[in-house]
């Protein structure tokens, strides 16, 4: 809703796109083995957070605060959780922010709270983000360590990028 808004009432719309994705249900029971959680309904949705996740992807740092504002402010939105990857990077140089809300569901007879993992980044956080997923996956954890150095690296580039982009935009407005 937010982003059609912006796209047909204002003159500039802060996301830029917008992905979703269930878990798999393979993933989930990987996830839960992995945790030593025993299997059950109750214990999927007490310990699982990110069963249904949401990408936001915007273009400057401020949008992603002024987004994930407008966003936890709507009333049926309620936030649990809340890390700031922006202002504490991970060690590996990622950084985003998450939110964990939980959001009711009307099903055939009844009401449900469903936890959404919600993560806001800029655009060249996104494209970082993906490499080092590749990265990740590619060498199943292992990475050799030129490859980690290189990604950090970037990582602050695109720190450094995404300042002076968002100052640039505020000397232009
Ligand atoms: P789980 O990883 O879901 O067990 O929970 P957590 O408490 O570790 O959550 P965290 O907020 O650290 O990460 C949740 C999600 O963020 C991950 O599933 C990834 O999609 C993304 N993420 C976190 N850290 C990284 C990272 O270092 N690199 C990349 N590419 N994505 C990350
Ligand atoms: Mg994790």
């Amino acid at each position: 809703v937010l982003n059609t808004e912006f796209s047909v009432l204002y003159s500039r719309n802060p996301i830029s796109s917008i992905h979703t994705r269930l878990k798999s249900n393979s993933s989930i029971i990987e996830k839960m083995n992995r945790k030593k959680i025993p299997f059950s309904l109750d214990n999927l949705l007490r310990e699982i957070n990110d069963v249904a996740g949401v990408r936001i992807v915007c273009s400057y740092i401020d949008d992603i605060y002024a987004l994930a504002d407008l966003f936890t402010k709507q009333d049926d939105v309620t936030l649990l959780e809340k890390k700031d990857y922006i202002v504490n990077p991970k060690p590996n140089g990622y950084r985003s922010l998450h939110l964990i809300i939980s959001i009711p569901v009307f099903f055939a007879n009844e009401k449900k709270d469903v936890k959404v993992e919600v993560q806001i980044r800029t655009i060249a956080m996104d494209f970082w983000a993906s490499l080092e997923h590749k990265m990740y996956y590619k060498f199943e954890g292992n990475a050799p360590e030129s490859i980690r150095r290189e990604l950090k690296e970037c990582a602050d580039l695109v720190a450094f990028l995404d300042q002076k982009m968002l100052a640039i935009n505020e000397e232009i407005k």
